[in-house]
């Protein structure tokens, strides 16, 4: 009898934190390494969530709460889908998740069986085929163009869909690209899921608050009521409110789903944090100055980092709407020789030899299902970005 389950040969390791492993390896051995690998904003918590923290400490909220949260939460959520979506969700129709991470897990937990067809669009951010996989089901892979800006086509979407299909995993603004749909790009995709009835979606509104410029930031169900009853919208307060380490994520959708997320979550954690609920309560429900403010920090190094990326040699790189990362390709330097003289043959080739060369970490674009490119995040300062662009601009020119 194998002692390990099966469903573990069904998963990868993450890419991203392999990559985040490598440099901090680097940089005990003394290397000078930048790492612009991870994907977390590298601003403090607002100090009126930590103080509500702290308060909800005092206060003896250290108990057990509802498994799908506290009402107080789960009513500032449902307060937020109306205030910034425009959508009706009755507080009974939340829940609360230990991280988005565990939303997703959850639902595909809660509805999926073997054989089961869930359709996610590439690139990709890395859990979503490992959770699909361990939860049982079969991931279906659609590719996007750089072309299109890496954005799904009505006739992709098309393409892909079959009788098995459960779920279509749709994720605006990305991980990895940065791109974000609007409304009248998502309102063809939301056509072509009207015609197909059987078909649920599963939206990832994470980086709904980090979009640049006049971008307005849609989701399917504002876009497309009639999609209410068959989409769950999934959302948190780790990008936006810079708490990626307090773990709560959250999410609205048809009461049979969220009871059936319920249960699960009954008998995996019993529900998130109390303390980081009540923080999570402000965050949503209280001054709002810290998103917008980030949003303009976040534009001035998308704008950096995008114009530099564009003056190195064989880098194409799109001017991404949103979140924190930009998804060059590097097709321009597949087979030219690195300084250390390997021929890079892949996007991996060029992200080692980037590393071994100029101690700049990124992360390769096989990782996230298309290449050959790479993903930067853009979550550090403009003096590190700079130094960084300046190591790729020199690296590229170096490669012949
Ligand atoms: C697209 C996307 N969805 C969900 C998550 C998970 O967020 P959380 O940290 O709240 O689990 C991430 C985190 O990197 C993400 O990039």
């Amino acid at each position: 009898m194998a002692f390990l389950a099966d469903a573990l040969s069904r998963v990868k390791p993450s890419a991203t934190i392999a990559v985040s492993q490598k440099a901090r390896d680097l940089k005990a051995k003394g290397r000078d390494v930048i790492g612009l690998g991870a994907g977390e904003p590298d601003f403090d918590t607002p100090d009126n969530v930590k103080k509500a923290a702290i308060d909800a400490i005092n206060r003896g909220e250290t108990k057990y709460t509802p498994v799908s949260g506290i009402p107080e939460l789960r009513k500032a959520i449902a307060a937020k889908f109306k205030r910034e979506n425009g959508l009706d969700y009755d507080w009974q129709q939340t829940i609360v998740g230990t991280g988005g991470k565990q939303i997703l897990f959850n639902a595909f937990m809660a509805t999926l069986n073997p054989g089961d067809e869930v359709v996610i669009p590439a690139p990709y951010w890395v859990s979503y085929p490992e959770m699909v996989a361990l939860c049982g089901g079969t991931p279906v892979f659609v590719s996007t163009k750089q072309e299109n800006n890496f954005k799904l086509t009505a006739e992709e979407l098309e393409s892909v869909i079959t009788p098995k299909t459960k779920w279509f995993v749709f994720n605006s603004p990305s991980n990895p690209t940065g791109a974000a749909y609007s409304a009248d790009e998502l309102k063809a995709l939301t056509d072509v899921l009207l015609r197909h009835p059987h078909v649920w979606i599963l939206t990832d509104d994470m980086y709904e608050h980090l979009t640049f410029g006049d971008f307005k930031f849609a989701t399917p169900v504002e876009v497309e009521p009639k999609l209410y009853d068959r989409t769950l919208t999934m959302n948190g307060v780790s990008k936006a409110y810079a708490m990626t380490g307090w773990r709560i994520g959250y999410a609205a959708g048809p009461l049979q789903l969220i009871k059936a997320m319920d249960m699960i979550q009954g008998q995996q954690t019993s529900g998130a944090s109390s303390i980081a609920q009540w923080a999570a309560v402000e965050a949503l429900n209280g001054p709002q100055d810290f998103v917008a403010k980030n949003k303009a920090i976040f534009e001035a190094r998308r704008d950096l980092v995008v114009s530099m990326l564009n003056q190195a040699t064989g880098i194409k790189c799109p001017k991404p709407e949103g979140a924190f990362y930009v998804y060059p390709s590097c097709a321009g330097l597949i087979g030219k020789t690195a300084p250390s003289g390997k021929v890079i043959e892949t996007d991996e080739d060029f992200v080692s030899e980037l590393l071994e060369a100029e101690g700049v970490a990124v992360v390769h674009g096989s990782a996230f299902g298309l290449g050959p490119n790479f993903r930067i995040s853009y979550a550090t300062s403009e003096e590190l970005l700079e130094e960084a662009c300046k190591r790729i601009q020199r690296f590229c020119a170096a490669c012949k």
